[in-house]
């Protein structure tokens, strides 16, 4: 049996992907081998493909680079000492990160340390679309100590991150503004927040007094959204190209500000696993896309408006 990736042997456009045929790995000392079901993409996949960022710096001499951080499937086989699972477990997680990635194949060696064990109550597409998203969600809002009675602004509330970020700060019971284009204003309402077109003017014409903001945009974006803010307001800007501009912006406002990189915590996915599994949380998947059209499944986050996750089905 084979075991097929996408890898990127050169950074460039979508058409860089490619398949490549590989032996199925042996998993090493305290190492599992997955079966992928799903892998998700990150605007981050996108970006290293594309030669951007520092995952591309760091990565640029070690091409061919399989992509993809977010894996969901089932246990083939354990490395020694490996314990914590047995074989046919659901597992999904938040794997290789910064560097090694590997997502994008249909069998890879994690090690179980990474690994959350997914319950039959969720599905595996599901399981794929929560690990990086979710806990940028989740990171973000807990580096802003966002608290009940707040009011708080996420910017690109219908994207990956933003979609969860909205619901975890619905449970905080802050009160939650979010902006989007006027396609996703009635999902947005519907998950409880008080939605904002930004195509129809800037956020900072409709909304004041906002104690925390979520930067999901970055750019102008964000420094409009610093116009809502009241005193002593904090600021997590979440796109890493941006971030230090509009920190030092929002820092000159009197502002606390700070930029970010999600860091993988397994437990913090068993949480959002079970939040899913007893209904607390929704996965909004706007696409899942077969192996083989990777490229297109690219191009469509490249479009900037992709409404929740996108998935590839790696064993199609
Ligand atoms: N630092 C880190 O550790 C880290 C981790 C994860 C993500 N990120 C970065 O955070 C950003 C968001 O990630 P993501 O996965 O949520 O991206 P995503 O899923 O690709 O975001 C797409 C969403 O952005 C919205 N959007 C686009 N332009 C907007 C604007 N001007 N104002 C408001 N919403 C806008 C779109 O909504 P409409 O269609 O309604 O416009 C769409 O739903 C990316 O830049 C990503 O690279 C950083």
């Amino acid at each position: 049996m084979e075991n097929t990736q996408i890898a990127i042997s050169s950074f460039g456009g979508p058409e860089t992907l490619v398949m490549q045929s590989t032996e199925i790995p042996t998993p090493q000392t305290g190492e599992v081998l997955v079966k992928v079901a799903f892998a998700s993409v990150n605007p981050i996949d996108v970006k290293t493909r594309a030669g951007l960022g520092w995952a591309a710096e760091q990565n640029k001499d070690q091409l061919p680079w399989v992509p993809g951080y977010d894996i969901s499937g089932k246990i083939e086989a354990l490395g020694e000492q490996a314990q914590r699972f047995v074989v046919g477990d659901n597992v999904a997680g938040f794997i290789g990160f910064p560097l090694q990635a590997g997502g994008y194949s249909q069998y890879v060696c994690v090690p179980e340390s990474e690994l959350s064990l997914v319950s039959d109550a969720i599905t595996l597409e599901a399981a794929a679309a929560l690990p990086l998203a979710g806990q940028t969600a989740a990171q973000a809002l807990s580096n802003a100590e966002l608290k009940e009675g707040e009011r708080v602004l996420i910017l690109a509330g219908a994207g990956g991150a933003g979609h969860l970020a909205v619901q975890f700060a619905l449970a905080t019971k802050a009160e939650v503004y979010t902006t989007c284009s006027e396609a996703n204003l009635d999902y947005l309402a519907t998950l409880g927040a008080h939605a904002i077109n930004y195509n129809f003017e800037p956020v900072s014409q409709r909304l004041n007094q906002v104690d925390v903001l979520i930067d999901l945009v970055g750019g102008d974006a964000a420094l409009d959204a610093l116009k809502c803010l009241s005193d002593n307001a904090r600021v997590v800007t979440v796109p890493t190209n941006t971030a230090e501009m509009i920190c030092e912006k929002a820092q000159m406002l009197g502002f606390s500000a700070t930029g970010m990189l999600v860091d993988p915590q397994p437990e913090q996915l068993d949480t959002m696993l079970y939040m899913v599994s007893v209904g607390l949380l929704k996965v909004e998947i706007f696409n899942i896309f077969p192996m083989n059209q990777v490229v297109d499944a690219h191009k469509q986050i490249e479009t900037g408006h992709t409404r929740g996750k996108v998935l590839l089905d790696m064993q199609s």
